[in-house]
């Protein structure tokens, strides 16, 4: 908790800006970014406290702007459990995004497509998650400051927000799905009998952040809303070839203005 003010405090001190929305973009589809008016930006390595990012495609930077005359703070970039971090690692930037006082938290991720209809470039609006990463980053002593011991995960993602995004995609002509979200550790893609195991379990599209981040932000009280971009289909049968990390970036800089216009539509609301 310490260590959350502190690094709350440094970024208040630097910038003197309270943000309403955090957002935070996933592999590849950080372009949200060219439409904040931007006021503040740091390398995740000149805050302190902050987890470097090390994997390609994530530039690691938080800034501060206005989106369409709302106050956003923008992680382009997260941490990944596979990387190495801790869960309190991975969900550190949530806390301190509370912290600076946002009631919202948006969050997009590349993710591999589980549902029969779903093609790569497609949209899921997240309806509901499973977690399937080893750890939860709400285990050990409650901080009784940020929530509750429990908390209920009922309505992980705000259905008012997916009802407003299901009518943004339908009056920009987007086409979208709703799903049901996997989130595992990585780093290694699924092997067909695991993909054919979370298609099973009721999950649409599987990834490897997310879930973490929304459990911390669900216990603070934060409204969240995500969306994957379905980057490659799963590979059911022993046969097919699977997806390089290539492929799974060149489909995520294909389907991020879409992705983008939904978000901005949808912060412009709120
Ligand atoms: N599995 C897990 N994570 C992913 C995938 C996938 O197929 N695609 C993009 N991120």
């Amino acid at each position: 908790m310490e260590r959350i003010k502190a690094t709350a405090e440094f970024l208040r001190k630097k910038t003197a800006f309270t943000p309403d929305a955090g957002i935070i973009l996933g592999s590849g589809l950080g372009g949200l970014v060219k439409s904040i008016d931007v006021k503040y930006s740091f390398d995740y390595s000149e805050i302190p406290n902050f987890p470097v990012s090390t994997v390609e495609g994530h530039d690691g930077r938080l800034i501060f702007g206005f989106l369409d005359g709302k106050k956003v703070v923008a992680m382009q970039g997260r941490f990944h459990y596979y990387e190495g971090y801790t869960m309190l690692q991975v969900v550190f930037p949530i806390r301190v995004m509370k912290m600076l006082g946002i009631t919202h938290l948006f969050l997009s991720n590349a993710a591999g497509g589980l549902n029969s209809s779903f093609k790569v470039g497609d949209l899921m609006i997240i309806k509901d998650h499973i977690n399937m990463f080893p750890d939860n980053p709400l285990k050990g002593k409650n901080i009784e400051e940020l929530g509750t011991r429990f908390p209920e995960m009922g309505e992980a993602y705000s259905r008012d927000l997916i009802e407003k995004a299901k009518n943004i995609a339908e009056q920009n002509g987007i086409k979208y799905h709703t799903g049901v979200y996997v989130g595992s550790s990585g780093p290694t893609l699924e092997t067909p009998a695991e993909y054919r195991m979370f298609h099973i379990l009721g999950a649409d599209s599987t990834g490897m952040s997310t879930v973490p981040e929304v459990i911390a932000a669900r216990h603070m009280g934060l409204t969240c809303f995500g969306i994957s971009v379905i980057t490659n289909l799963a590979v059911f049968d022993e046969g097919e070839v699977g997806t390089s990390h290539d492929e799974v970036q060149n489909a995520a800089g294909e389907a991020e203005p879409k992705m983008t216009l939904i978000f901005r539509e949808l912060i412009k609301t709120l």
